[in-house]
């Protein structure tokens, strides 16, 4: 059920205030220390962040797909490393267990989802199953009552506080495509389960990647999401999803660098004059706010459609792709109209530089959306 406006508008504009109070000024510490802080977590656990996807009937908002996109275009007008600590309780980690999780499951774990009491993330991605996702070699064979699981999973956001994971793995060793998978919703608890060390990254410090690596893991036969071979399904519908909320995030950090930049150049005094009187400069600023506009757009009508019960596989694809290169662009605009102030630290714009060149790699890279949408144009025309 969609919110009412007024709640809508309540909602909106609580996160607004809560990015700009409490999260901007945090960002070069956050960056610097490499640490989102527990107190900061705290109050997006009051703010019911972690529950925005997650039906009512199990304490999280349960947003529609529209209203959690409006969200992201608040929370993403600031470090895009805070929005990562409630990113996968919201999207990929907690999904899984929405679309295809049997109720005891879900009474067992959304409610502790919802509240951020319990971290969810999601176990697709290995080192030689990257864009190639049906290529998993994670195993996962029956034994009675429990499967045990032998793999190692790569760059897993959040498994370092996660108390739950969404696991991709082959249940069939004879099928060696997507039918061989299987998906579980497997307690992080388990003995035979290893976190490695926070990779060291790029940009959005503050957010962490880590290996889960799965050593004769005993998983109760309960623990399985859906049926058996339907894993590569779940881990698709799940990022279709994913991908909109990403490309929330990205339209909302194209409108603060395009802000941050604007201001910057009704400031700067070049040539006698503020920078932003030259039209080369208000190119540029033009040029970032078409597009950034084009994907505001683009993500509230695939979010919409989704919300209507259509199928948005090829949408959501257009929508990351375009989202993710075009705040990139914006970006790069952005350190170029702050000229030598956007290469150094004391600004932020080189920070959000590096932090937004990860949108065009993660929940599937500029590459394998335009596979996805080129297959599903074809396949919609022959
Ligand atoms: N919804 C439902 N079913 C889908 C689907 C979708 N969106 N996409 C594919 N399927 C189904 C297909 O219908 C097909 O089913 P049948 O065999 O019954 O026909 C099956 O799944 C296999 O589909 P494909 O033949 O299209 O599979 P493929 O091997 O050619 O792969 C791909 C397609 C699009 C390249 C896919 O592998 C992909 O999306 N790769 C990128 C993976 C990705 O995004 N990884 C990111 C990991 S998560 C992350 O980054 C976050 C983090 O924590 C860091």
């Amino acid at each position: 059920m969609p919110l009412d406006q007024e709640t809508r508008e309540q909602l909106i504009s609580s996160v607004r205030r809560f990015v700009s109070e409490r999260l901007v000024p945090l960002e070069d510490k956050v960056a610097r220390d490499d640490l989102v802080p527990d107190s900061v977590v705290a109050e997006m656990r009051e703010l019911g962040l972690f529950g925005l996807s997650i039906p009512t009937e199990y304490g999280g908002l349960g947003l529609t797909m529209e209203e959690e996109v409006l969200v992201c275009f608040e929370l993403g007008q600031t470090s895009p490393a805070f929005r990562s600590v409630i990113g996968t309780n919201v999207g990929i980690g907690s999904q899984g267990l929405v679309m295809f999780g049997r109720d005891d499951q879900k009474n067992e774990w959304l409610p502790k989802l919802a509240s951020g009491e319990a971290v969810a993330s999601f176990c697709l991605t290995e080192p030689g199953a990257g864009s190639d996702a049906a290529a998993v070699r994670t195993s996962a064979v029956r034994k009675g009552d429990h499967y045990v699981v032998n793999g190692t999973k790569r760059f897993i956001t959040n498994a370092n506080r996660a108390a739950v994971f969404t696991l991709m793995a082959r249940t069939d060793p004879q099928n060696k495509g997507a039918g061989g998978i299987s998906a579980f919703f497997v307690p992080s608890n388990l003995k035979g389960i290893t976190i490695g060390k926070p990779e060291r990254k790029m940009g959005q410090q503050g957010a962490h990647i880590c290996d889960v690596v799965f050593e004769d893991c005993h998983v109760p036969a309960q623990c399985l999401l859906g049926q058996e071979g339907q894993g590569f399904r779940v881990a698709m519908q799940v990022l279709d999803r994913g991908r909109l909320h990403i490309s929330g995030v990205c339209v909302g950090v194209s409108e603060r660098l395009i802000r941050d930049a604007a201001k910057y150049a009704l400031e700067r005094e070049q040539f006698g004059q503020k920078i932003a009187e030259f039209q080369l400069i208000q190119a540029m600023l033009a040029d970032s706010k078409t597009e950034s506009y084009a994907a505001r757009c683009m993500v509230l009508d695939a979010a919409k459609k989704r919300d209507a019960g259509e199928s948005v596989t090829m949408e959501a694809a257009c929508a990351k792709y375009y989202a993710s290169e075009m705040v990139g662009r914006v970006a790069d605009r952005a350190v170029q109209i702050f000229g030598g102030a956007g290469y150094v630290t004391d600004y932020g714009v080189e920070r959000f530089y590096r932090d937004v060149r990860i949108f065009r790699i993660y929940e599937g890279t500029s590459q394998v959306q335009q596979l996805v949408i080129a297959r599903n144009l074809l396949k919609s025309l022959g």
